[in-house]
């Protein structure tokens, strides 16, 4: 009896102090989280609303023996986007309703998020996120047993939006003002370390510009031989790689930038800008901060700029890099910036994140991303110093046309010290 009355006293002694522990920390957490977003709604004149951050208050288990355990209270911040952090009405005008699976996917969620419910179904778990129903995926598209192998892979993965983390980095730094993140893939050694001591030195550079670099990797194909003890000696040296269980291929590039989304806004949300790239680009990254140095503040907050290709179409040859099925996609892409290399600001990763949880995965990454700032209502601009399909065959070798540029597609890692070097050269002459 007596041990029954302690039991009870402490239940509600370590409750009262929950309920008071609870309602502090909600004050606290979504003041924080929204301080976040402020920014970028006030520019748009709009309200932050309470919806956005919800806590699982905590739970107290009693078990029989009298014992008493507490699950800690859950923050959890919405998945969905607030309503008018995103513009519908532009992705829709871009974007044709029709009889297309993608289209279909899309209008659907579109819909799903007007009536204010989750865009899609859930967030299934990794093991089992990928779609082996050949029924369902048949009767969505037609032809779609005439679909090349790897695109029939990617849709059966289409929904797969977590894989495990093999490699991380914690130490970043609050103060970052250019984050570079590269993709890359396990076996381009010499392009990475090219990069690092080249365009992509870490570091504060004139002006007092802190500079982070990270390279994206995903796992190697089972027959190649095994990188992984190399990998981590590199990540432990270097403290610049981010890896994940996922193959590389053309077709998960989606994938990849989403988990750069993913990671930045959690690990580098206070990053002024962000440059995603190739590992095999050269970029100018003086040229590069003296440029994001001189935008104006509105600007800098909503930047999306690179080399923009706009009105293209989707690629129906099927022997094309690129192609995509009529049955798959019909429609304009809109207007995007070649995934060669380009820049966003920071302010926007979590807008960004946040609409990508309703744009269904689209094969083709820079389009992608494209889409999803149009769900943001932000078009690329264009800018002459991104060269994402190189310059003229005469000028490839002329330094002083590179010291001009911001970004050239491609150079080998060898290119890329030469032109380094000579573009920094006190003797040259432009
Ligand atoms: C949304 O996009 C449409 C079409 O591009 C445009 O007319 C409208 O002004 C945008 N609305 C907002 C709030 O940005
Ligand atoms: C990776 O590291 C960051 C800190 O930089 C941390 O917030 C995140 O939870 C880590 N992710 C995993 C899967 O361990
Ligand atoms: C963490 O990063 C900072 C700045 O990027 C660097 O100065 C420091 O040495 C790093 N620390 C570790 C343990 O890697
Ligand atoms: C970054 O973190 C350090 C130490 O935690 C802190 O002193 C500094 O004020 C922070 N800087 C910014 C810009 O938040
Ligand atoms: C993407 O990665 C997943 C996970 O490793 C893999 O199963 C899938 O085949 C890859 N997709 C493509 C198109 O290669």
């Amino acid at each position: 009896m007596r041990r029954i009355q302690t039991c009870t006293a402490m239940v509600l002694l370590v409750s009262l102090l929950l309920v008071f522990f609870y309602s502090s920390l909600h004050l606290e957490t979504s003041h924080g989280h929204k301080a976040g977003m402020e920014d970028l709604l006030k520019q748009r004149g709009l309200k932050v609303h309470d919806a956005d951050v919800r806590i699982k208050p905590p739970v107290l288990e009693v078990s029989t023996t009298g014992d008493v355990r507490i699950k800690p209270p859950v923050l959890e911040v919405s998945t969905m986007p607030p309503s008018e952090l995103y513009n519908v009405s532009s992705l829709r005008q871009t974007i044709p309703q029709n009889g297309a699976y993608w289209n279909r996917l899309l209008y659907s969620a579109l819909r799903r998020v007007e009536k204010g419910e989750k865009p899609f179904r859930h967030d299934p778990h990794w093991s089992s996120c990928r779609e082996t129903n050949q029924e369902l995926l048949q009767t969505n598209m037609h032809d779609f047993t005439s679909y090349p192998v790897l695109f029939q892979t990617f849709l059966q993965g289409m929904n797969c939006r977590s894989p495990p983390v093999l490699i991380n980095q914690s130490n970043v730094s609050n103060d970052t003002f250019l984050l570079l993140a590269i993709k890359s893939t396990p076996r381009n050694f010499e392009q990475r370390q090219a990069v690092r001591e080249t365009w992509g030195r870490e570091g504060v550079y004139p002006g007092g510009l802190r500079v982070r670099l990270v390279f994206l990797l995903g796992s190697s194909p089972l027959e190649d031989p095994d990188l992984s003890p190399l990998l981590s000696f590199e990540a432990k040296h270097y403290g610049d790689l981010l890896q994940w269980d996922f193959r590389e291929s053309l077709l998960n590039l989606t994938l990849k930038m989403n988990m750069l989304l993913q990671w930045a806004r959690k690990s580098c949300p206070h990053a002024s800008f962000i440059f995603s790239g190739d590992d095999d680009v050269f970029v100018n990254t003086p040229a590069l901060l003296r440029y994001l140095e001189s935008l104006e503040a509105s600007k800098a907050s909503q930047l999306y700029v690179g080399h923009v290709i706009s009105s293209a179409n989707p690629l129906r040859d099927p022997k094309s890099k690129y192609f995509i099925p009529l049955s798959f996609y019909d429609g304009p892409y809109p207007a995007y910036a070649g995934g060669g290399g380009f820049l966003i600001s920071g302010a926007l990763l979590q807008p960004l994140y946040s609409v990508s949880r309703m744009v269904p995965f689209f094969p083709i990454d820079d389009v992608y991303i494209a889409m999803c700032f149009k769900a943001l209502g932000v078009t690329p601009e264009a800018h002459a110093g991104f060269q994402t399909f190189d310059v003229k065959e005469q000028d490839r070798e002329n330094l002083c046309v590179h010291k001009d540029l911001l970004l050239i597609h491609r150079r080998s890692p060898q290119q890329m010290k030469k032109l380094w070097t000579g573009i920094h050269s006190p003797f040259l002459t432009c």
